[in-house]
């Protein structure tokens, strides 16, 4: 059943059961378009009670926002946890000599003061301005696909692009094996016996996996306003972010961004616009067949368990214009927003979201608008509301 369905049946249900008890529907009916009145999603919840605030399925959904599980153990990478190969993982990610010009880090990039983004609209390297917006790595570790079309489907394969990059590190593969074995060599052994001998690749898998190791360890360790708040402070959320999450749950940002990482771990079109400077970006349209393609994905030789992971699903002309659902923890450190990074703040974002995305025909944004990302109406101060809880959602920001 699609969502679509399965609401009005609910909704059906409900009113049903309402004449069951003798209410008149009407009465429902005008008590539901009270609550909200240009916010369907709502009525989902509307009928059971709750705190007054929230209502118990809200609670339930809440509930599964916070706390943070920990990490999932990755079978594909047998390093994964490994404390050696994590130091050596910071050292090559701090690394500039493993570039062409001996002048990009990914560290560069991947600013740890904000929350490992850079705050440029597109990544800058050598000069260079790339295709897509610099995404935070604190929580990059849980998910199933890296980068904004899910091109690499292992935290370790996501490297080597980054290193063979013209636009970023700029190596080819074989002098990036070399300059690996000269400067990193003794330390790769360490952690993995003997050299590999000419296989490049494999070279380069084992750093990769000592970088996701690293990249393992990064995620903040202290809780946000809102962790703490669910965990029962209720002073740790300003009013304003309490309202917000209200409406976070009512205008439907959690069916995309849901559970404790904010994101479905999925691709949707939201129509975010793309940069007319670097042209139309088609997402997933185009990750899926490079993830499939990738020399070290997970199901590769190079893998620790070729059988630990489904391949990517072939690609489907309703992939055009999708793009992986970002975690929210952090973002207020991470503008600007979208994968070209044309939304300067999170108030734009928002206003954009209202709006429907860019509209349809535009040429700036691919795609066909997901069913999940209607339209909604902002009043008074709902926009500065649904600001105050994505802030509350980044550790340090509220008091
Ligand atoms: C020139 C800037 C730049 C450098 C240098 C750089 N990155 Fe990135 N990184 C980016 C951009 C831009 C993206 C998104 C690219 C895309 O989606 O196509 C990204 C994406 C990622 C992702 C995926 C995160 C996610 O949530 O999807 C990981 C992991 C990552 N980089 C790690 C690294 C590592 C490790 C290095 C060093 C080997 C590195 N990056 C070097 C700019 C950079
Ligand atoms: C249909 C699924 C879906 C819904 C519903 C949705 N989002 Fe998103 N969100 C996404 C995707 C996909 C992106 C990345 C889009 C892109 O870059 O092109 C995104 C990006 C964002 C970003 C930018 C993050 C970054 O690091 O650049 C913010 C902020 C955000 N969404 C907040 C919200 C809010 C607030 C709502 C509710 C008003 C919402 N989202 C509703 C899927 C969704």
């Amino acid at each position: 059943m699609t969502p679509r369905r399965l609401r009005a049946a609910l909704l059906s249900l409900g009113l049903a059961l309402a004449a069951c008890q003798r209410v008149p529907v009407a009465a429902v009916a005008a008590r539901d378009a009270a609550v909200e009145p240009d916010r369907p999603f709502a009525r989902l919840y509307a009928a059971d009670a709750g705190d007054g605030r929230f209502s118990e399925p809200e609670w339930r959904r809440i509930r599964r926002m916070s706390p943070v599980p920990p990490l999932e153990p990755d079978p594909t990478n047998r390093v994964a946890d490994d404390p050696a190969a994590a130091r050596l993982g910071y050292a090559l990610f701090h690394d500039a000599a493993l570039s062409v010009d001996g002048t990009v880090a990914c560290a560069g990039c991947h600013d740890p003061a904000r929350a490992f983004s850079d705050g440029l609209p597109r990544a800058v390297a050598r000069g260079r301005v790339g295709r897509r917006n610099t995404p935070s790595l604190w929580w990059a570790a849980t998910h199933r696909w890296q980068l904004w079309d899910g091109a690499a489907d292992s935290l370790w394969a996501q490297p080597v692009m980054a290193w063979e990059h013209p636009s970023e590190h700029g190596l080819s593969r074989d002098e990036l094996a070399r300059r690996l074995t000269a400067r990193h060599g003794e330390a790769l052994r360490a952690v993995f016996g003997a050299d590999p001998g000419d296989d490049a690749l494999a070279v380069i898998a084992r750093a990769g996996k000592c970088l996701a190791a690293y990249l393992r360890t990064i995620t903040p360790r202290s809780p946000s306003a809102f962790d703490r708040w669910v965990a029962g402070a209720p002073a740790a959320m300003e009013p304003a972010a309490v309202r917000g999450l209200q409406l976070f749950l009512r205008v439907g940002c959690v069916r995309c961004h849901s559970g404790a990482l904010f994101s479905d771990g999925d691709f949707h079109a939201v129509r975010f616009p793309d940069d007319p400077a670097v042209g139309p970006d088609h997402g997933r349209l185009e990750g899926s067949e490079r993830a499939r393609a990738h020399p070290l994905r997970a199901q590769s030789a190079y893998s620790d368990e070729r059988e630990a992971m489904f391949p990517p699903n072939p690609t489907s002309p309703e992939d055009d214009g999708r793009f992986l659902t970002p975690s929210l923890r952090g973002v207020a450190l991470t503008a600007p927003y979208g994968h070209a990074g044309t939304l300067p703040t999170l108030e734009s974002v928002i206003d954009l979201y209202a709006a429907g995305g860019t509209p349809a025909g535009d040429p700036r944004a691919q795609g066909v608008r997901d069913v999940f990302a209607e339209p909604f109406v902002l009043r008074g101060s709902d926009r500065a509301d649904l600001v105050a809880f994505l802030r509350a959602l980044t550790p340090g920001t509220q008091p």
